[in-house]
């Protein structure tokens, strides 16, 4: 589905990298705009004087995190925990190509859905510019998301039990796993969160998952919150505790590879969310193969805009 989506509310959260703005104590920004404040929906300092480009100027060596609640009433309704939108980040035609982000959060009694990025690149850093009242172009929903595995019980009358549901996040890796989460709780599943990531500041929407009801474990490269090191060595303690039905994971190659490797050694499904780099996310450009195991384990590709972006992880061979 090709639609126009109205940027309802702006959110952003980053970490300057200038020596002078940390020692002021300074390295963490937290903005908010809403289309209800008034104007476009920004303080009127920020209405009047021209944006900085995030990831160029402000945020140059820095890190800069964008969530857009969007407005898109059909789009909330059809949409999966795990799927994409393909989505332009400009008017103009620089750049031509649309970006794939994952769905944040779905809502579909607002007909909301939210997407959280980070600033990498031309694209992301002008949607990063993109303010309330904006209207984005969108293409999606787009390929196969999460499949939340149910245990059955057929000598209790085919009846499903609570699971565990253990899920794995490294840095921006956590974005499509909220809308997971939400689900899952939803169902009565209770909802484990692991979230690794080189920072503190690098850690995203932890409080909407604690607010779910989810327990979250957190862990950091540089040690300044949580576990000093790997998320999955915390995924290796609640393995060999046997406290994980099925595992979601979305994050950086080495953490999936790990992921992949610790859910076949502890006999536990396992989904990953990968990424590669789109062309058109619609299966058409082959951009995006990705090796498989075919019938009897043969090696075959499989386009991760089509048939994935999740697949089980006993399926993917991770480069
Ligand atoms: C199915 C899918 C869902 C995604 N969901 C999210 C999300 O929810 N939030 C989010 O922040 N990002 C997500 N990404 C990654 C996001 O699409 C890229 O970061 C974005 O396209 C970069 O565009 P750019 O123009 O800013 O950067 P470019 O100028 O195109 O590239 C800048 C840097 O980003 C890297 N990059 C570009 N495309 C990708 C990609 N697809 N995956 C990994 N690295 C890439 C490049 O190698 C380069 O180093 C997703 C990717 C896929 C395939
Ligand atoms: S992005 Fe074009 S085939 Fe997948």
């Amino acid at each position: 589905m090709d639609l126009l989506a109205r940027i309802e509310r702006r959110e952003e959260w980053g970490r300057v990298a200038s020596e002078k703005a940390q020692a002021a104590g300074d390295g963490f920004l937290w903005r908010t705009a809403d289309k209800s404040q008034g104007g476009r929906g920004l303080p009127a300092r920020e209405a009047t004087t021209p944006r900085p480009v995030p990831g160029r100027d402000e945020h140059r060596d820095g890190v800069l995190y964008v969530r857009l609640t969007l407005r898109a009433g059909e789009l909330a309704q059809q949409a999966e925990p795990g799927q994409f939108v393909m989505v332009k980040a400009d008017d103009g035609l620089d750049p031509f190509l649309r970006r794939p982000l994952s769905f944040h959060r779905i809502n579909q009694e607002r007909g909301e859905v939210q997407i959280l990025f980070q600033v990498k690149g031309r694209g992301t850093g002008l949607l990063a510019r993109r303010l309330p009242g904006d209207a984005l172009q969108l293409l999606g929903p787009l390929g196969r998301g999460f499949t939340l595995e149910q245990r059955m019980f057929p000598e209790n009358g085919a009846g499903t039990q609570r699971q565990r549901v253990v899920l794995v996040g490294g840095g921006i890796g956590v974005a499509p796993l909220l809308a997971l989460a939400e689900k899952a709780a939803r169902g009565g599943d209770e909802v484990l969160l692991l979230l690794g990531a080189r920072s503190r500041d690098d850690l995203l929407a932890v409080s909407d998952f604690r607010a779910l009801g989810a327990q979250v474990h957190l862990a950091t490269d540089d040690g300044s919150l949580g576990h000093h090191g790997l998320i999955t060595d915390l995924l290796d303690q609640v393995l060999r505790e046997d406290a994980a039905d099925a595992i979601y994971a979305c994050g950086p190659l080495p953490m999936l590879k790990k992921v992949a490797q610790l859910a076949d050694q502890f006999g536990r499904p396992a989904q990953l969310s990968l990424e590669e780099r789109m062309g058109c996310g619609l299966g058409a450009c082959i951009g995006c193969v990705v090796g498989t195991k075919g019938p009897g384990g043969q090696p075959t590709y499989k386009k991760v805009c089509q048939d994935g972006p999740v697949f089980p992880a006993q399926e993917v061979i991770l480069p």
